[in-house]
């Protein structure tokens, strides 16, 4: 796992977008796995200017992480609509190849297995974009998700709900059910770019990065991952033991190596 510790969301959202244009100028029709929230903001942003600045997503597919259950069609909060008002349609990604689990599917768990046959039948996702929930949570598996889960139900826990009630009317708005990829799922990713920032992440950030690998921190399965970076800034970083030598770690990184 690598850590990088940066100045603030700019500087994040311009690394990992270099990330993603390296990909894309090597893999036209790369697979990119799309977060909602707003830890990846600043890397759609950045990419909308590169975009208009002449990078092509023409034969690039997106796939989204998780999804609101029972949210209506067309209802701002489905992330589907988020993805598309946040990054879709900012770039010339081909509409019918972003993809999203169907929250108002009559066959959840059908559903589930077409999202999970999808990803593969696109050749699988080659760099997975992610944020974390302050409890260690990543798309929505909950603490006490399997390390093996694939693309399935859950059940939110309360503190998530409240961290997400700033998007709805109120608490009492927020679904109940979500639909998520997997832990399993999102370590077939090939490289993951996690991204923290804020003092609210830093004790997640703590417990994933430098805790042991446990399912009541679920991103710390990540510690397996073989290619995992992972983009703080410094109130992010406030809580980790080791952030001098992370620090020292990549400002004196070769510069072939990339990301
Ligand atoms: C939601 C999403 C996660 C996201 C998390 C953190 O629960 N399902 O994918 O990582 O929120 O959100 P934020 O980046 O807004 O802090």
């Amino acid at each position: 796992m690598e850590v990088v510790i940066l100045g603030g969301s700019r500087p994040i959202g311009k690394l990992a977008a270099d990330a993603i244009e390296k990909l894309l100028l090597r893999k036209p029709d790369a697979v990119l796995g799309l977060a909602t929230g707003s830890s990846p903001l600043p890397v759609y942003e950045e990419l909308a200017g590169r975009h208009a600045a002449g990078l092509d997503f023409s034969r690039a597919s997106g796939f989204a992480l998780d999804e609101y259950v029972g949210l209506p069609d067309g209802h701002p909060e489905q992330y589907r609509n988020v993805i598309r008002r946040e990054f879709t349609d900012r770039i010339n990604i081909d509409p019918a190849n972003v993809h999203s689990p169907d929250g108002s599917a009559a066959d959840i768990p059908a559903a589930c297995d077409a999202y999970e046959a999808a990803i593969a039948a696109a050749g699988g996702v080659d760099l997975q974009l992610l944020g974390v929930g302050t409890d260690g949570h990543i798309g929505f598996n909950e603490p006490g998700s399997s390390f093996a889960s694939r693309t399935r139900i859950k059940s939110l826990i309360e503190q998530t709900r409240k961290d997400n009630a700033r998007f709805f009317t109120s608490l009492a708005d927020v679904p109940h059910h979500v639909i998520t990829q997997g832990l399993g799922t999102i370590m077939d990713a090939r490289h993951v770019i996690l991204i923290a920032t804020g003092a609210q992440k830093a004790q997640a950030v703590r417990d994933f990065v430098e805790g042991p690998v446990a399912a009541i921190c679920p991103a710390s399965v990540l510690q397996f991952h073989p290619h995992a970076t992972v983009l703080v800034d410094e109130a992010a970083a406030s809580a980790l033991k080791l952030a001098d030598f992370y620090r020292h770690t990549y400002d004196n990184k070769p510069s072939w190596q990339g990301l």
